[in-house]
């Protein structure tokens, strides 16, 4: 007698779950949950200005961010992928949240090493960038969530890894942006985020804050962001700073 397979839950349906009730989120037909208002939050500065551009998700995999993530942190997207892999350690069945996925091309990576039985959603307010990771992602066990950073619409400790690479520097506060991201960990959850780390001599430093002012991209000390993780209960935090960047590694005690 042939058996047909259980049809499996698809994966924005499972997404549903993981979060607050109500949130009056809708799937849009650009086939990622929405959570917010259309135009919403606004994008005030020229870095964020640039990512809600019509053009930028296009290039944005293929081109801008291997050019410019290169030169800024010293490593290719395959060193820094390894990184955050061996730092996450990803196990078949988990859920994963890559914070401002942009056009989900690290969220991508996440999807093989959890499986099908996984789940991972890419968060982002942009809705052009969600629109191209849809269009970019084959793989049936992500779904791609509009929401704002600062105010996740997830419910607490409800996945098992967070990741958020390239974009903490241009969140409006970012601080609310990584209490979010421990908040929504599970005990013995981990989180990786690449982002920048101001460097050099007081010249440089000056130069660095005149030019985060004109562009909307944060230069962060580098203790900072260690610091603030280890104040919301953060433990092993690894940091490893190249170039401009840091990428950094923690997790919650069981
Ligand atoms: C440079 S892209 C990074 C994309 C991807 N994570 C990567 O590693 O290449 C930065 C993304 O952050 C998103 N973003 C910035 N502020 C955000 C916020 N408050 N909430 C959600 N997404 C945000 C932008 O829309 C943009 O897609």
């Amino acid at each position: 007698m042939s058996r047909s397979k259980p049809v499996r839950e698809s994966a924005t349906a499972r997404a549903i779950d993981l979060l607050r009730n109500p949130i009056g989120g809708r799937v849009t037909t650009g086939g990622y949950l929405d959570t917010l208002p259309p135009e919403s939050p606004a994008p005030r500065t020229l870095a964020r200005q640039v990512m809600h551009a019509g053009p930028l998700p296009l290039i944005y995999e293929a081109a801008w961010r291997p050019l410019l993530f290169t030169a800024f942190t010293g490593r290719t997207t395959g060193q820094e992928v390894k990184l955050m892999l061996d730092g996450l350690r990803p196990e078949r069945g988990d859920t994963a949240l890559d914070i401002a996925c942009g056009p989900g091309n690290t969220t991508r990576r996440l999807a093989g090493a959890v499986g099908d039985d996984g789940l991972v959603v890419g968060l982002d307010f942009a809705p052009g960038m969600l629109m191209r990771a849809v269009s970019d992602t084959p793989q049936g066990n992500i779904a791609y969530l509009r929401a704002d950073a600062e105010e996740l619409p997830l419910l607490d400790g409800v996945v098992d890894m967070v990741s958020c690479f390239g974009a903490l520097y241009m969140i409006d506060d970012p601080w609310a942006a990584i209490s979010e991201m421990v908040r929504v960990l599970r005990p013995g959850g981990r989180l990786a985020l690449l982002t920048t780390c101001g460097r050099g001599p007081s010249v440089a430093r000056a130069a660095q804050r005149i030019s985060q002012r004109a562009s909307g991209i944060a230069m962060f000390e580098a203790d900072a962001v260690l610091d603030h993780l280890k104040t919301l209960g953060v433990i092993r935090i690894e940091q490893h700073v190249r170039g401009f960047s840091q990428l950094v590694i923690g997790e919650l005690p069981r």
